[in-house]
């Protein structure tokens, strides 16, 4: 399953060279980011998710797909279509840089994590693999709502679309709840705290 796993999400790193990132051009980017995401990537509004400490790779494929209309945002298409291909590497490896921490409910075993997602997402919510975002502290809202969207074909992706296929309501609204009960903690590992 591993192999497996390693070779679907190896077939889906972008092809070609990326763009060298630049953290600091990308803390300038952040500025537009921050009323919604903070300028660490800990959202200040419950529809946006948290971004800080994603995998870089993750944030510029989203971005992308928000910026060419295969993700659809009233809010992210408009900010996706003012960037450049060097903003949103550099945005991305802006919110890359800092550390994200997370903290199961007290009395929570990971053990109990949804199965069929921990694989990936983790049993605390914080992704191991680049293309994978974390879900750790994201609002119930925002998850179930990707889900759904992922189910009813408005996003796609070659695995979370099969995946969300096979969930009904309850099964997301529990992974969405174990999720969602995580705290995280963002840090710039540049700065003493
Ligand atoms: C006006 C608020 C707002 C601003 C400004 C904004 N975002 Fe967003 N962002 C959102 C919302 C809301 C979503 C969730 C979209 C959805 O539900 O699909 C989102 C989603 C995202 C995602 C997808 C994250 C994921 O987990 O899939 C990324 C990456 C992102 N934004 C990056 C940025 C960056 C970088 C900027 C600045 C250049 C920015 N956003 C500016 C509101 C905003
Ligand atoms: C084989 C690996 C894998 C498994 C298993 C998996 N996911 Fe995912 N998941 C991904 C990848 C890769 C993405 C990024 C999709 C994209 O780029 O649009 C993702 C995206 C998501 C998102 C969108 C997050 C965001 O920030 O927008 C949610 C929510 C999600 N998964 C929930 C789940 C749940 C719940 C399960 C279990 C029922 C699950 N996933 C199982 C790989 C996986």
């Amino acid at each position: 399953m591993r192999i497996l796993l390693i070779v679907i999400l190896g077939g889906l790193l972008p092809a070609g060279a990326s763009l060298a990132q630049d953290i600091d051009a990308g803390r300038k980017v952040a500025g537009i980011c921050r009323t919604c995401h903070g300028l660490d990537g800990f959202a200040r509004i419950p529809i946006a998710p948290h971004i800080g400490g994603e995998p870089a790779a993750y944030i510029e494929t989203q971005l992308r797909a928000f910026r060419d209309g295969s993700r659809e945002h009233e809010m992210m298409t408009v900010v996706a279509s003012s960037l450049s291909d060097q903003q949103i590497a550099d945005a991305a490896a802006w919110y890359n840089h800092f550390d994200v921490t997370a903290t199961l409910p007290a009395g929570e075993n990971p053990d109990d994590a949804p199965e069929l997602c921990s694989t990936c997402h983790g049993s605390n919510g914080i992704s191991e693999m680049p293309d994978v975002p974390n879900l750790a502290g994201e609002t119930n809202i925002y998850l179930e709502t990707q889900l759904k969207a992922f189910r009813n074909g408005k996003r796609n992706h070659d695995i979370m679309s099969p995946i969300a296929t096979e969930l009904d309501d309850k099964g997301m609204q529990t992974a969405a709840d174990w999720y969602s009960a995580i705290t995280i903690n963002i840090t710039d590992p540049t700065k003493p705290n």
